[in-house]
């Protein structure tokens, strides 16, 4: 079976974990501060913050950013469940908004529509390794003085107009989950330029600790490991690899898979794509129904997943509370299809998993 995810973890890592443990320093020190200042390095000289999980560093951004109740934040429909319970975890109100049909990533008139007097912020997700439109975005939240975040999680080493994904937002928040273009086993980051935001999420992570035992405000216990940094750190050095890879399979994909009811991904001018999903959608004209196909490739040894089988604003959690309208999101959760892209496969796995789809024609 060819696994539609698995992280590229080699010799390097493994001799990294062990110095490590062997160090007996295992819990946050050394080796997490030294991923923090690469890490931001790599995101264009930021500052960085390393956290437990992605949904940690979300979470410990919007309190930095000062989200509390009352207030709301705009979040696209169509992303994991996580860029909107950060929201809630606030105590604020995720408002969900619809995306872009062609690129899945929130659509500005959508956000225009949502945007209220309590509104406090915007979490923009660069979905499936695509940045979203981060200019329109960040104008409307300077237009009304809102926060801007940048959900990064699926998009390390993805390029906006020459510049990394993660610097431009008031704060930039990654995952470092097993199927994510890097990983550190679990983890996440928080990206900024601001001190006072950067100094805000150090205390939020560690205890609301000033300094030791001298808690200031409420904060939780979000830190990484030097276990997990360790990992992260030689990551690091292989995500352009890996990600060129991706982009290669990617490619193999987007040639071959000419095929009517089948649509393979945009890639916006001035971007770059780090395929953190190859997504196709799966229309009406193909011959089977998404969910057949996920059948059919199964049967066929190939590995395939739905990015996401729904909206976040029909998940029970929320429905009872929304009226969202995000006819674009639904869409897309009846219809979209991930295939294997990570840096895992050859491009012959990819030939062979075109040749696979090209046979159902
Ligand atoms: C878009 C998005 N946001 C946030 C998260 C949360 O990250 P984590 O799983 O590391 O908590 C994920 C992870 O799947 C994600 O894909």
């Amino acid at each position: 079976m060819i696994p539609v995810a698995a992280p590229c973890i080699g010799k390097e890592e493994e001799e990294a974990v062990i110095a490590v443990l062997r160090s007996k320093m295992i819990a946050s020190g050394e080796v997490v501060s030294r991923f923090e200042e690469e890490f931001g390095r790599y995101i264009n000289h930021s500052s960085a913050v390393a956290t437990s999980s992605g949904t940690s560093a979300l979470h410990a951004a919007l309190l930095a950013l000062g989200m509390k109740p009352e207030d709301e934040v705009i979040v696209p429909s169509f992303t994991f469940i996580a860029t909107a319970t950060a929201v809630s975890m606030c105590g604020a109100t995720p408002v969900m908004a619809d995306v872009h049909n062609k690129t899945f990533t929130l659509d500005p008139d959508s956000v225009m529509e949502s945007v209220s007097s309590k509104t406090k912020g915007i979490i923009g997700v660069h979905l499936f390794g695509q940045a979203c439109d981060i200019h329109a975005l960040s104008q409307i939240c300077e237009d009304h003085s809102l926060s801007f975040i940048e959900d990064c999680a699926q998009a390390h080493g993805a390029e906006y107009h020459g510049k990394k994904v993660g610097s431009y937002g008031d704060a930039g928040c990654f995952s470092f989950y097993p199927t994510k273009n890097m990983t550190t086993g679990e983890g996440g980051m928080i990206t900024g330029t601001d001190s006072g935001f950067i100094e805000r999420c150090r205390r939020i992570i560690n205890h609301g600790q000033k300094e030791r035992y001298l808690h200031t405000i409420l904060g939780y216990n979000y830190r990484m490991t030097n276990m997990s940094a360790a990992i992260g750190r030689v990551q690091l050095t292989k995500l352009e690899r890996m990600n060129q890879v991706r982009q290669r399979n990617a490619e193999i994909y987007s040639n071959r898979l000419r095929i009517p009811g089948i649509v393979t991904p945009v890639c916006l001018d001035g971007s770059t794509h780090v395929y953190h999903q190859y997504a196709i959608l799966v229309l009406d004209e193909f011959p089977l129904p998404r969910d057949g196909l996920v059948e059919y490739l199964d049967r066929n040894g190939v590995g395939s997943a739905v990015h996401y089988p729904l909206p976040v604003h029909r998940q029970p959690l929320y429905k009872e509370s929304m009226n969202a309208r995000c006819p674009v999101s639904e869409w897309l959760s009846e219809n979209i299809l991930s295939l294997p892209v990570h840096p895992g496969i050859t491009a012959d796995d990819c030939e062979k998993i075109c040749s696979c789809l090209l046979e159902v024609n």
